[in-house]
């Protein structure tokens, strides 16, 4: 139990922006690197959150197909600390009930050891339930969407699909977790007001929650308080309210 929290309400998935690790660092006159090394511990400290409130989904924005940009130093430190936080605390998470899982490309840049410390840790963890946490790791909304485009084309191209029978249902499956429900809540950290091409499919009715907070210094607390604004929030879904309904 978790004041403030209601047990019967939780939300099946919250998705969040893990942002604000650069400039932590520069406020700290300390490099950007160390503000990413500093978003460890915000990170288990919220899935330690996760687990004790009961959250069975939770996915984190950890590289995006645009965080290529950055300067190649940064690029390569980002590679390495996945790398070795994955390898330095599957173990941990596999101990706590945790199903880690990435969504994203695999390919392209990712090098291919990382690649496969990802397939390793899913295997590992593939039997747990308590919480799945899901990392966007090479990760874009838009690459996601022309990925499943792809793959429909090709059902269609084999004749396994009629271009009638596509509907939202179709895209959902040929998304990179077709099990995985759309998040409820997102979280965006740092103070920016913008989705940077995160889920985009699956947000579609997300509750939006902004906090200030630079992810660096986000902890379980700012996860409950996340849960409690959802929790006051009305969703519609374009319908309209209905007495005693919820
Ligand atoms: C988020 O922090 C982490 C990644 C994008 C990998 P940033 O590195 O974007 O930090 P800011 O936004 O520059 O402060
Ligand atoms: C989004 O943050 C990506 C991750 C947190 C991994 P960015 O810092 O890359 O987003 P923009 O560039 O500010 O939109
Ligand atoms: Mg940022």
């Amino acid at each position: 139990m978790v004041r403030g929290i209601d047990p019967s309400r939780l939300p099946t998935h919250v998705a969040l922006v893990m942002d604000g690790n650069g400039r932590w660092a520069q406020q700290r006159g300390l490099k950007r690197t160390d503000g990413h090394a500093a978003g460890e511990e915000a990170l288990f400290d919220t899935v330690e959150g996760a687990l004790e409130v009961g959250l069975p989904w939770m996915t984190v924005f950890a590289f995006s197909t645009e965080n290529w940009r950055r300067p190649l130093d940064e690029v390569r430190f980002l590679m390495r600390f996945n790398e070795s936080l994955l390898l330095r605390r599957r173990d941990e998470l596999n101990d706590l009930g945790v199903r880690v899982r990435f969504i994203g490309r695999r390919g392209g840049r990712v090098p291919r050891r990382v690649l496969q410390h990802i397939v390793d840790t899913e295997a590992l963890t593939a039997r747990n339930r308590k919480l799945t946490l899901t990392f966007a790791f090479n990760y874009g909304g838009r690459a996601e969407l022309v990925d499943a485009t792809r793959a429909i084309a090709e059902q269609v191209a084999a004749g396994r699909l009629k271009p009638s029978a596509i509907d939202e249902r179709t895209i959902a499956r040929n998304l990179y977790a077709p099990d995985m429900p759309d998040p409820d809540v997102l979280v965006r950290t740092s103070g920016e007001f913008r989705i940077s091409n995160y889920l985009l499919w699956e947000l579609a009715y997300s509750e939006l929650v902004f906090t200030d907070v630079l992810w660096p210094d986000f902890r379980r607390e700012n996860l409950f308080e996340a849960i409690r604004e959802y929790q006051g929030r009305s969703r519609r879904f374009g319908a309209i309210d209905t007495p005693g309904a919820d």
